[in-house]
């Protein structure tokens, strides 16, 4: 079946090819009996502008691409939720990708999402290092990097203030004569991960605590499950690096006969659906998790439609969530 052209619609309605433009574009006045005619022409011939056509014309395709590293985690699609709330509100459709913390991965999804001409792209990334990303970078594609900064790769950026978050978690556990602590880390190359080790060790150096361990695993139930499995010598706080380690050392302590929080405390971050209705409910470090992505997908149409020239940062306060899983 032959594709009706704009040129065979303004033939049938009698006018000139730019008015059936404007009338499709609504870019600018046309006279109501022109637009009824054109409006009528579109309908007899069921013309469907091609939505590439347009998009390259108008320079925009009005869609962001937006890279997540793990979409079984449940902090994830919240913040796509976030992400996506706002672009519909501006009438932006999101394309949305899972990298499974895989670089190569990665780097394809990119590269897809150029070839789809993206306006924009908002990037949670697996933390290594992607050089396809820095070249993209340097010719000047629209990124904002969420929850994850890239570091050394100079961008705008949304992200909870992690520091704080451990910061005031590590308070109240000191505060309450916790004084041995072994904290269950996410991976070592994940910004978030690295940031919330630097804050623990700082506190542990400034209240000159000497009994303290750190592990960097992954973000993950199996993490804190094979840990919690073979621990030995309990401290007083087993501190997970997010929700779902705190579940996986909770699960395989209770397995071994061990009470939580009376032989020891375990603590999370992230405050996802199920942390107030675990056994026992979890002590955690809430993100602003969905305000985290609609501030993000706010910067990216700012930095596209050039009303935020310089790099941004946004960093957001977490909040200390206090449950039963800590004595
Ligand atoms: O749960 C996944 C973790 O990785 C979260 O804490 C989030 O900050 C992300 O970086």
């Amino acid at each position: 079946m032959n594709r009706i052209s704009i040129k065979d619609v303004a033939k049938e309605a009698g006018v000139s090819i730019s008015t059936v433009s404007r009338v499709i574009n609504n870019s600018a006045y046309v006279k109501e009996e022109l637009r009824i005619r054109v409006e009528k022409a579109i309908k007899k011939l069921n013309y469907n502008p091609s939505t590439i056509a347009q998009s390259l014309r108008r320079g925009k395709t009005k869609t962001i691409g937006f890279v997540i590293p793990d979409i079984t985690n449940p902090f994830f699609p919240n913040i796509v939720k976030g992400v996506e709330d706002y672009l519909k509100k501006e009438g932006y459709t999101l394309l949305l990708s899972n990298s499974d913390q895989d670089l190569d991965m990665e780097t394809k999804i990119i590269n897809t999402f150029i070839s789809k001409h993206i306006d924009g792209i908002i990037f949670t990334g697996t933390g290594l290092y992607n050089p396809a990303l820095e070249k993209l970078i340097e010719k000047g594609i629209k990124i904002v990097f969420l929850d994850r900064i890239l570091e050394g790769v100079n961008a705008s950026y949304v992200i909870c203030d992690n520091q704080i978050g451990i910061y005031e978690l590590l308070s109240y556990l000191y505060n309450r004569g916790n004084r041995s602590y072994y904290f269950v880390n996410g991976g070592k190359n994940t910004f978030s991960a690295k940031i919330r080790y630097e804050a623990f060790v700082k506190f542990m150096k400034e209240k000159n605590i000497k009994n303290y361990n750190h592990l960097y695993k992954e973000f993950s139930y199996e993490a804190g499950y094979s840990f919690g499995k073979k621990i030995k010598k309990l401290p007083d706080v087993i501190i997970g690096g997010n929700d779902l380690i705190a579940y996986g050392i909770i699960d395989s302590l209770q397995e071994r006969g061990i009470k939580i929080p009376e032989n020891v405390s375990v603590t999370g971050f992230d405050d996802i659906l199920f942390s107030k209705h675990y056994k026992p409910s979890l002590t955690t470090v809430r993100q602003p998790i969905y305000e985290m992505g609609y501030k993000a997908a706010e910067l990216i149409l700012k930095i596209i439609d050039g009303k935020q020239k310089q790099i941004k940062g946004i960093v957001l306060k977490p909040q200390l969530i206090i449950r039963n899983s800590t004595k």
